[in-house]
């Protein structure tokens, strides 16, 4: 269930029951989140992708040891928040009611929605993105205009990406309306989250094949991401993860030129995608091999390498493909340069 209103509205429909995990940015920026929680139990994290591991998931649940079966979880902070609590909530006595308050756009848009969570796991020196992690959907989301109000233009990027990207693969006519008119970021919310309810009601749990067309430009976007260090933001990853999958898209024939010319056009131009050049850095050091275990590590590819990547056919059309290693790998010279290949 979907509700809009303020927080501080909100938050006097929380239960007695209740444990909040709180992003510690957003509780000092916000003291009306503060205010509204006084009284309450909640444990405060440093969000970001350093949060996104057993450790905080721990300490959540250490905090969590008072809460009865029937309690509720609630989450409030972007996608590292909302996915380490939800990790916790699945954990907690079996599994508790979970409810969302995504505190950035890219959360609002998607990671706040589909009951995913996740953390990452080191292996071999390097973190493994989103190597652990459960499905458990939440119950509500709020969503609290007031708190995307300090959002800086990084964060504000990576929620529109999240949104252009769902519209790219399933929504041909809100591709052609938005580049028309910009929408507003609640039309970017509301939309995003449309189409992203319309493809987990059907596949819930990503076991029908439909669900993975939201991993458009997450394949490589996650490699970029943990070459980085996750100094890349996961939005600014996304796009340049969908201008790899324009590239393979092209070289196994799936993706038209002219389709793969137009969405790098609109990215870049709509919704403030990052270029080229910032693939350069990551890639730079990066060797053929380590690329191949980050993606072996990254769920979606098969035991022998071979990618089930999610390729653009056509607008509002996104198909789920397998790609040879050779593929990818003839590839990677230009991405290295950040040249189109
Ligand atoms: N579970 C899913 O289905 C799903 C989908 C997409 C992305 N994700 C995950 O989401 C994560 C990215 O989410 P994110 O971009 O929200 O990251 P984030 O949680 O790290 O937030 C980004 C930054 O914004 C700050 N912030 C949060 N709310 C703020 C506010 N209102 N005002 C000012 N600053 C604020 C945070 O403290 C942090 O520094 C990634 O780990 C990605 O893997 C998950
Ligand atoms: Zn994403």
């Amino acid at each position: 269930v979907d509700r809009w209103g303020s927080f501080a509205k909100l938050a006097t429909t929380l239960p007695d029951d209740t444990l909040i995990v709180l992003d510690r940015r957003v509780g000092r920026l916000h003291p009306a989140v503060g205010k509204a929680l006084r009284g309450r139990r909640v444990v405060t994290v440093d969000a970001g992708e350093r949060a996104k591991t057993m450790g905080i998931v721990e300490r959540v649940m250490q905090a969590a040891a008072g809460l009865s079966r029937s309690g509720t979880l609630v989450a409030v902070g972007g996608g590292t928040i909302g996915d380490v609590a939800t990790v916790a909530a699945h954990l907690i006595k079996r599994g508790v009611r979970l409810v969302q308050v995504p505190t950035t756009t890219l959360a609002a848009v998607d990671s706040s929605l589909g009951g995913k969570g996740a953390v990452h796991i080191r292996v071999g020196g390097r973190w493994l993105k989103n190597a652990a992690g459960v499905f458990h959907y939440p119950t509500e989301t709020w969503m609290c205009r007031e708190l995307w109000e300090t959002l800086s233009e990084r964060d504000l990027r990576g929620g529109r990406m999240e949104a252009w990207k769902m519209v790219a693969c399933l929504d041909a006519v809100t591709w052609r309306r938005w580049q028309k008119r910009r929408p507003a970021l609640d039309e970017t919310i509301r939309h995003g989250r449309a189409l992203k309810a319309r493809v987990c009601r059907v596949d819930p749990y990503e076991s029908r094949g439909l669900r993975q067309v939201l991993n458009f430009g997450h394949t490589f976007g996650h490699v970029l991401e943990s070459l980085s260090g996750f100094q890349l933001a996961h939005g600014d990853a996304v796009g340049l993860g969908i201008l790899f999958a324009l590239d393979v898209g092209r070289a196994v024939g799936v993706t038209p030129a002219a389709v793969a010319e137009e969405v790098e056009g609109v990215l870049s131009e709509h919704a403030g995608a990052v270029g080229r050049s910032r693939m350069r850095r990551p890639l730079a050091r990066a060797s053929q091999e380590s690329v191949a275990t980050l993606l072996a590590g990254d769920k979606k590819s098969t035991a022998n390498g071979e990618l089930r990547m999610v390729l653009l056919r056509r607008i509002g059309r996104a198909e789920l493909v397998p790609v040879a290693p050779r593929l990818w790998q003839g590839l990677l010279d230009p991405w290295q340069t950040g040249a189109r290949p």
